[in-house]
């Protein structure tokens, strides 16, 4: 196991009804903030509604920013930075999805800077404040109300980029799993399918000795595999939508990071397509990655049997280790797509003629991925076994 820091200054309030409590938490961490939310999901649950109500009462003021899209601009971000500052507010609070969440992170880290908030995402400047970030959550995917990241899209030349830091961690995150009752299935198939990338994304490591957060990644996926297929039969299944939420905070709050070297090579790979067509990320998640661990399980076939055996309930063939990995694949594959995702490229669909570009791009800033560094090359490989079967 390797040394790490782990620290989660995130307060979670979870369960029914918790959205009541958004006034009383926000008047914690400002007086006038920013209310941020997407494309009008939350004023037809009626979220909106009960989020006023909630502040008002809590003499919390506040001015509105709406019209995130998933994908989050940098033409907003800017925009909500220039709000904040023109009507002094002092903290942002986002209702919504890993795209508001995202938006608001990248305002509030744009606000007490003096030079342009896209320079973060670049690795241009590092940022040393930030305003404070609650969360009301209404999906369960992106892990970014717990996370250290933020990812937005630049429409000038179809950028999307990360910023990663602890600053940036929401101060609290309010997470009632009836908020999620109406998702439509593809929302919670997405979702599902970012949850599980995140912990997989962390599962393929080359660090050994790591039992602990090996089984607490597996029971994480286990969790979400069980209990996906439930909401997609039964959209209001409380205790299912929890387990869903709670594994997606679980997943991508570092948790399952201690201790270990993550890869990320298939999100690196990823945002260049959702960059390129604006595809959702949870689905070009389920197209990359079963073909980055096509591409990749030959460097360490035991994990991978590993991952088929104790994820998939894979009866292990000791005769040809092989065969089991790819078997746990093809149990992936098989769900993802079970649940409605695509998993080729042409059913995403995006055009295939730009893959060479795309992993030049991916590229860009030197090889991706550490269980099995990648150049160009190895990137278009992977793009290319995503097109067919
Ligand atoms: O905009 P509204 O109307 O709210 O609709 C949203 C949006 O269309 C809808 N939705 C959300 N909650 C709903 C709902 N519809 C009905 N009922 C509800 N309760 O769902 C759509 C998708 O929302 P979005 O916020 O885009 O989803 P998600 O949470 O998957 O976020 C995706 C973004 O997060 C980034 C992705 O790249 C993508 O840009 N990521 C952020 C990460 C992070 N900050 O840590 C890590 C991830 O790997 C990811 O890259
Ligand atoms: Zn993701």
């Amino acid at each position: 196991m390797e040394s790490f820091r782990f620290s989660m200054p995130t307060q979670i309030i979870f369960g029914k009804d918790t959205e009541r409590q958004t006034g009383a938490e926000t008047a914690k961490i400002g007086k006038r903030v920013l209310f941020h939310y997407g494309s009008g999901s939350i004023r037809k649950s009626g979220l909106y509604d009960r989020v006023v109500e909630s502040l008002k009462s809590a003499g919390v003021e506040y001015v509105e920013l709406g019209g995130v899209q998933p994908n989050p601009r940098l033409s907003l971000v800017q925009e909500g930075i220039r709000l904040c500052r023109e009507q002094k507010l002092d903290a942002v609070l986002a209702v919504g999805g890993g795209s508001v969440i995202d938006s608001a992170k990248a305002i509030a880290v744009g606000v007490p800077y003096t030079g342009d908030v896209w320079d973060f995402y670049t690795g241009k400047a590092v940022p040393s404040q930030i305003i404070p970030v609650g969360v009301v959550l209404t999906i369960p995917a992106a892990g970014s109300e717990a996370s250290k990241s933020s990812v937005i899209s630049r429409e000038e030349g179809n950028f999307k980029l990360a910023l990663d830091i602890d600053l940036i961690k929401p101060a609290f995150a309010i997470m009632n799993p009836e908020l999620t009752y109406t998702l439509p299935p593809y929302q919670t198939a997405c979702g599902a399918a970012d949850i599980m990338a995140h912990i997989m994304e962390r599962y393929f490591t080359n660090v050994k000795n790591v039992e602990l957060t090996d089984r607490l990644c597996e029971a994480t996926l286990k969790t979400v595999i069980r209990n996906v297929p439930i909401v997609l039969r039964d959209p209001a299944n409380y205790d299912a939508r929890a387990e869903i939420m709670w594994a997606g905070t679980v997943a991508h709050n570092d948790l399952l990071s201690t201790g270990r070297v993550g890869d990320w090579a298939s999100h690196m790979l990823e945002h260049e397509i959702s960059a390129l067509y604006d595809v959702a990320h949870g689905a070009g998640l389920a197209v990359v990655f079963p073909a980055w661990m096509k591409y990749t399980y030959k460097h360490d076939v035991q994990r991978f049997v590993q991952f088929a055996v104790r994820v998939w309930g894979v009866e292990e063939n000791f005769a040809d280790p092989e065969e089991t990995a790819l078997e746990g694949i093809r149990r992936l594959e098989q769900f993802l797509s079970g649940i409605g995702l695509p998993v080729r490229m042409e059913e995403l669909p995006v055009p295939t003629d730009r893959l060479e570009e795309m992993a030049e791009r991916a590229v860009a800033k030197g090889s991706i991925g550490s269980f099995l560094p990648l150049a160009k090359s190895e990137a278009a490989s992977i793009y290319k076994l995503a097109v067919k079967a």
